[in-house]
């Protein structure tokens, strides 16, 4: 089995913000190996699960979340330890709707995150990791050139990608992506699909998606949410081609969005 992978329990999980009840009684397996698709209408929680899932919410005021996550076993909320939070985020990256490179060069977007995990490694060795990633996420030959240009000169899905590869740097197990194709152009999102792909050979893949096309055609397991709660999770192929749910028939058919 591949070191990369593992797999999410999410068990009774309630999340608040405040008073209100942003997630309700979530329970569900992500499984190893696999895309899973987080999808349905604004505001009924995909963001909040996924970031409750590396614990990115922490930073917000007034969350609470009850239930536990647990990750290969381990229950991520047992412990608020600096160092622990540190090495969480790096186990299950994050790669947000906009891309989000540093501003600076193509090659300091990478070698900063892995010397700030591994300080002092040898810039030979910094190298080898950032060609990796620079080939895994298929822009390498577009940026070979350019290493020393400022990220933000590149393209949005070049931009995307390479915050791909920023989170691959540093040898993440599980990878979550909130929408990371709707601000890219058809050829770019089919190449982040393509990579989807590739990546769930080595990774645990879990992607928020609005685009029902994107997921039924990369996804093996589709979660449905609605008002907070997860109506409805299953196969992809069992989700759109026979729901249980009148609810996820009416969401998938365009019914209401
Ligand atoms: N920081 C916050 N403080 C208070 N309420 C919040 C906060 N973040 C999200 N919420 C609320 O929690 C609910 C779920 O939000 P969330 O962002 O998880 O939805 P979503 O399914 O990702 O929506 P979208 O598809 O629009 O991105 C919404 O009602 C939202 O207003
Ligand atoms: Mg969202």
């Amino acid at each position: 089995m591949n070191e990369h992978l593992a797999s999410i329990h999410i068990k009774d999980v309630n999340v608040f913000y405040g008073t209100y009840p942003a997630l309700k009684n979530i329970n569900m397996t992500i499984r190893k190996n696999a895309i899973t698709a987080f999808v349905g209408p604004s505001g009924c929680g995909k963001t909040t699960l996924l970031k409750s899932i590396n614990r990115m919410n922490d930073f917000i005021k007034d969350f609470k979340l009850t239930g536990n996550i647990l990750v290969d076993e381990e229950d991520i909320y047992s412990s608020n330890k600096q160092e622990y939070l540190i090495s969480l985020r790096r186990k299950i990256g994050l790669v947000f709707q906009m891309p989000n490179p540093f501003r600076t060069s193509v090659y300091d977007n990478l070698s900063m995150p892995i010397l700030e995990k591994v300080p002092g490694m040898p810039k030979k060795q910094v190298d080898k990791i950032i060609l990796k990633v620079l080939e895994e996420t298929h822009i390498y030959e577009e940026v070979k050139m350019r290493l020393q240009t400022n990220a933000e000169k590149l393209s949005g899905g070049q931009q995307q990608r390479l915050c791909i590869a920023r989170a691959l740097a540093i040898e993440p197990q599980i990878i979550l992506f909130d929408e990371p194709c709707s601000a890219l152009d058809p050829i770019s999102t089919m190449k982040i699909e393509d990579l989807l792909e590739e990546l769930k050979k080595e990774y645990t893949i879990v992607i928020v998606t609005h685009n029902m096309e994107q997921a039924a055609r990369i996804a093996d397991y589709v979660g449905f949410f609605y008002e907070g709660e997860l109506i409805e999770y299953n196969t992809c192929d069992k989700i759109f081609t026979s729901p249980h749910k009148e609810l996820t028939q009416n969401y998938l058919s365009g019914k209401f969005s």
